[in-house]
């Protein structure tokens, strides 16, 4: 058994600021399944949005993001996160980020995004998650009271209910987690004071994404099994606008491009978005996505075009360097034609129910980032607002670690069972794993997407039930690799995800369902919460 003090799951920007921030009274360990930078943090294009201008006001951005939640956003704690978040970004500078300056000498190159009133996106060009992870992680790596373990994958959350074989009157304790050593093969067994899950999200359930291949909803899958409850799982974010080639897989293509001008067109050259929402390309990104989604069915084509030439090469390549060097690379020079684009699975707004501290439904078990659905994204999160979440969280997370630390360190801490492998035996054919993962993916693709029926999840629900069955047997039967893990969470997030849609019978952000068009406040203005404990 190892022991720890914090153990944090995920190396993203939540888990990196969440990490250094305790380290100062805690011994810290963060496992990360691959390499510490392969993270949705990494991908990040556009930036983190905050009030950091003296022309921007705080009520803006709050009313924005409300408007953006349509309706199910918490205002607590829309109005918390937005005013502790200038403060947050200048931390992140502190820390050695480096994001673009304004042309008169201003402290940021502001940038404008899909539902914000003003132009309030904090940048590094089209690259700024991949500079916070390059700076965070520096500051990770050079603290000695942080040990990172690379190719650790969590399998199972470690309860107290379990090492004490006692019922816990329905609030149970979580003691660490049982974790995968990917170059051994054992499953190591870490007994921990606090829990920390920052695996980001799961856009992986589905066959388009723009995701990195991590995001498998483990950290949700995880705390749903360990009881902890979780909320509007139906809240998929689809980017409208992924890079359509048969060559490359889930390259964005920012919502910045239409901050800066950008304009949607069909293939006959034609501007559709004002078709559909009178605020243009530039509304909240439910909106838009359904418009492309609905433009591309009207037509029959594989995709939409997003026509940015006007700003010229110079521009473009200064501003986007990583688009428009991905673009020409696979054939598309951005300044001389329009970029072929289609939505794909972006994010995913629900996540682990936490608190204002984020802290979960279990005792000592907190989620941060995308795992965590903290009341800020509502129905549909605005551009920009992740980063901002996740450094905001991490912040507040580490105040009330440090609040609790004596009780916590306190706490007695007792041996727990190591993994038993039974008579699992090594699986013999992958086929067994990668099939139902390709399964799952399509099924959540065409059944489960922008635009969903009654009929289609009743339909959806009945055949991810057996996928489920079958990988509940391979679990025991057979033993782990990283591809059975992730199965393991991938089709159990399916199923909330479709249980989730199937309770709300009303179109809400970006849950739109044919049976229901309308929002229905009477009904239906709350969280959509499943808690184990209480559906099985
Ligand atoms: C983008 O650059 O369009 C993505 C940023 C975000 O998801 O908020």
């Amino acid at each position: 058994m190892f022991l720890t003090d914090i153990l944090i799951i995920g190396s993203g920007v939540a888990g990196l600021s969440f990490a250094l921030k305790v380290s100062s009274f805690a011994r810290v360990t963060l496992v990360t399944k691959k390499q510490s930078a392969d993270t949705a943090t990494n991908l990040a294009q556009g930036g983190i949005a905050a009030v950091l201008s003296k022309h921007d006001r705080l009520e803006d951005h709050i009313q924005d993001t409300l408007i953006s939640g349509d309706g199910l956003c918490n205002r607590e704690i829309v109005q918390t996160v937005v005013e502790e978040g200038a403060g947050r970004v200048r931390e992140l500078v502190d820390l050695g980020v480096s994001f673009q300056q304004g042309q008169a000498g201003e402290e940021f190159d502001l940038g404008m995004e899909g539902g914000h009133s003003a132009r309030r996106v904090a940048h590094a060009k089209d690259m700024t998650g991949r500079e916070i992870e390059r700076a965070l992680l520096a500051q990770v790596q050079a603290n000695e009271q942080i040990e990172i373990l690379e190719n650790h994958m969590a399998v199972d959350l470690l309860l107290e209910s379990k090492a004490t074989k006692k019922s816990t009157n329905g609030k149970d304790r979580c003691i660490g987690a049982y974790v995968l050593n990917r170059t051994t093969g054992e499953v190591e067994t870490w007994r921990a004071g606090v829990t920390v899950l920052c695996t980001g999200g799961s856009g992986k359930v589905y066959l388009y994404t723009t995701n990195p291949d991590i995001a498998t909803g483990d950290g949700v899958a995880m705390a749903y099994r360990a009881g902890a409850r979780v909320a509007d799982l139906e809240f998929v974010q689809f980017h409208p606008t992924c890079f359509f080639n048969a060559k490359v897989k889930n390259f964005l293509v920012s919502e910045a491009v239409r901050g800066e001008g950008g304009v949607l067109i069909n293939k006959k050259g034609q501007p559709f978005m004002r078709q559909y929402d009178q605020r243009g390309d530039l509304a909240t990104r439910d909106a838009v996505a359904r418009g492309i989604d609905t433009e591309m069915k009207k037509s029959g084509a594989d995709c939409v075009y997003l026509d940015i030439m006007h700003k010229g090469r110079a521009f473009l390549e200064h501003r986007f360097p990583t688009i428009y060097g991905t673009c020409k690379k696979y054939g598309v020079d951005i300044s001389q034609e329009p970029i072929p684009v289609v939505p794909a699975a972006h994010y995913m707004c629900g996540g682990v129910l936490t608190d204002k501290w984020g802290v979960s439904s279990v005792n000592n078990l907190l989620a941060l980032g995308e795992t965590a659905c903290t009341g800020l994204h509502g129905a549909n999160r605005l551009a920009s607002n992740s980063l901002l979440e996740a450094v905001v969280f991490a912040h507040r997370a580490a105040q009330w670690v440090k609040k609790h630390w004596l009780e916590i360190a306190d706490q007695e801490r007792r041996s727990v069972q190591d993994w038993r492998t039974g008579r699992a035996r090594s699986i013999e054919e992958n086929v067994l794993i990668s099939h139902n993962w390709d399964q799952i993916r399509r099924l959540m693709w065409n059944y489960v997407g922008i635009v969903r029926s009654k009929k289609r999840l009743q339909l959806v629900e009945r055949r991810m039930r057996p996928i489920l069955i079958e990988t509940k047997e391979h679990f025991y039967n057979y033993l782990l690799t990283p591809d059975l893990i992730e199965l393991r969470n991938i089709v159990l997030m399916a199923d909330l995800i479709i249980k989730s849609a199937s309770l709300r019978r009303e179109s809400r952000g970006l849950h739109y369902l044919l049976d229901y068009p309308e929002r229905d406040d009477v009904f239906f203005g709350k969280d959509t919460i499943l808690d184990r404990t209480m559906n099985e």
